[in-house]
C-alpha cells in the first residue's frame, strides 16, 4: 500500500524497527484480590476481562520498568544507544515530580546524544507520543526516537475501593522509530483529541500544585486514582468508534485492509463493544487485558509487542493503535508495519 495521506506523501516516514515490553514478576490474581475487597473472580472477569495484573515491589519504579522495556526494543532494532536522538516516556506515574522519568532512562541506558522528556496524557500518552515523534522524523529533523509507555499505577491505587482497584496494573512497553525514505511503510496518519471539561471522570488530585505534599489533605483519598466508571465506559466506546472511523475515512481504508486493531486495554467489554460497532471481526482485535489489567500509557506498546511476538501481525500489515483516557484524551495512529 502507498496511500497519499491528505494529498501529501512525506519525504521521510517514521518506521517501527524495534519493540519490547516488560512487566514486574509479582502478580495479583482476581482470587487474591477477592480476599482483600468484596469482589469475586467471576464479577471481575465478566465485567472487565481481567484475570490478573502485574504489581511492582517497593524497589521497582517507573524508570526501571521503562528502561527494561527500552533495552529489549533497542536490541530488536539493533540500534546503538549512543545513536538515540529522542527519548519520550509517556507516563502519569513518573519517577519523581522532576526531573523527568526519561532523564533516568537516558542515564541508565547511557544515551548521551538524546534529548528527553515525559508526556502526561494518561492512557492516550503513548499514542500522543508516537504522533509527536512522527512529526520530527517526517520533517527530517531527527533520524530516530525511543518511545516508551511506563506506569506503576498500583502505587496510586486505593486497595480498599473495589470499584477501581480491580482495574489497574504495572508495566512498560517501548518502540524504536527510525527514519525511512521508502515512503511506503511507517506511521501513515495520527489523530489526537482532548476534552478538559470532563477531567473529573478520571483523576488523581494529590500531589500537584493544587494539593501540594506540604499541606495536609482534607480528603486523604485524593492520593489515589478516582474514576467515574460508567461515564468513562460510555465515552470510551463513543470516542474509539469515532476516531477509528475518522482514520479509515481519512486514509481511504476498508475493514479488509486492516490486519489488527490494537486498543488501549481498559476493559475487554469496551474494546469488544467498540469493535462490534466498527464491524471488526474478533480475529482483527488484539486483547491481552486478562494478564495485565489496565496499564495506562504502557498498555498499547505492551499489546503491540505481544501481538508481533505471537505472530498476529507481520511486516506490511496495516495496524490501528487507538487509545482513550484521562484528560479526557483520545487518539489513534495508522501504521503500515
Ligand atoms: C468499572 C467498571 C468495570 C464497572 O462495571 P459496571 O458494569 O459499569 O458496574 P457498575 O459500576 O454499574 O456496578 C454494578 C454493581 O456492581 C458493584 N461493584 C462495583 N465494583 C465491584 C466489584 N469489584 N466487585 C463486585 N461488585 C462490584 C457496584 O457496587 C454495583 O452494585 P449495585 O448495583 O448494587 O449498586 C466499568 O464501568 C468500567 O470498566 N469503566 C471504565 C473503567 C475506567 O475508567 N478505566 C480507566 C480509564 S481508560
Amino acid at each position: 500500500m502507498n496511500k497519499l495521506i491528505n494529498g501529501r506523501t512525506p519525504l521521510y516516514r517514521a518506521v517501527i524497527t524495534g519493540y519490547g515490553s516488560f512487566a514486574p514478576a509479582k502478580t495479583l490474581k482476581n482470587e487474591e484480590l477477592a480476599k482483600m475487597v468484596d469482589t469475586s473472580d467471576e464479577w471481575i472477569t465478566t465485567r472487565t476481562g481481567i484475570k490478573a495484573r502485574h504489581i511492582t515491589t517497593d524497589n521497582e519504579s517507573s524508570a526501571f520498568l521503562a528502561t527494561e522495556a527500552a533495552k529489549k526494543a533497542l536490541a530488536e532494532a539493533n540500534l546503538d544507544v549512543g545513536d538515540i536522538e529522542i527519548i519520550v516516556v509517556a507516563t502519569i506515574t513518573p519517577e519523581m515530580v522532576f526531573p523527568s522519568t526519561a532523564s533516568f532512562v537516558q542515564r541508565t541506558l547511557g544515551a548521551k546524544k538524546a534529548w528527553v522528556f515525559d508526556l502526561a496524557a494518561a492512557c492516550t500518552g503513548f499514542v500522543y507520543a508516537l504522533s509527536i515523534v512522527q512529526q520530527f522524523i517526517e520533517s527530517g529533523r531527527f533520524k530516530n526516537a525511543l518511545v516508551i509507555g511506563a506506569e506503576t499505577l498500583t502505587k496510586i491505587t486505593d486497595w480498599t475501593d473495589r470499584t477501581s482497584c480491580i482495574l489497574f496494573g504495572d508495566g512498560a512497553g517501548a518502540i524504536v522509530l527510525e527514519q525511512s525514505n521508502d515512503g511506503r511503510r511507517g506511521i501513515l496518519y495520527s489523530t489526537m483529541h482532548s476534552d478538559g471539561e470532563r477531567w473529573e471522570a478520571l483523576n488523581c488530585q494529590a500531589y500537584g500544585s493544587r494539593y501540594p505534599v506540604t499541606k495536609p489533605l482534607a480528603d486523604p483519598k485524593k492520593i489515589y486514582m478516582q474514576i467515574n466508571g460508567r461515564e468513562v465506559y460510555q465515552q470510551a466506546i463513543r470516542r474509539i468508534v469515532e476516531t477509528v472511523n475518522h482514520c479509515m475515512d481519512h486514509c481511504s481504508l476498508t475493514i479488509d485492509e486492516i490486519t489488527m486493531l490494537i486498543s488501549h486495554q481498559m476493559n475487554a467489554r469496551i474494546i469488544e463493544s467498540a469493535s462490534k460497532r466498527l464491524n471488526l471481526p474478533a480475529e482483527k482485535v488484539f486483547i491481552n487485558i486478562s494478564e495485565y489489567g489496565n496499564t495506562s500509557a504502557a498498555s498499547v506498546p505492551i499489546a503491540f509487542d505481544e501481538c508481533v511476538r505471537k505472530g498476529k501481525i507481520k511486516r506490511g500489515d496495516i495496524i490501528i493503535l487507538v487509545a482513550f483516557g484521562a484528560g479526557l484524551t483520545w487518539g489513534a495512529n495508522i501504521i503500515e508495519f
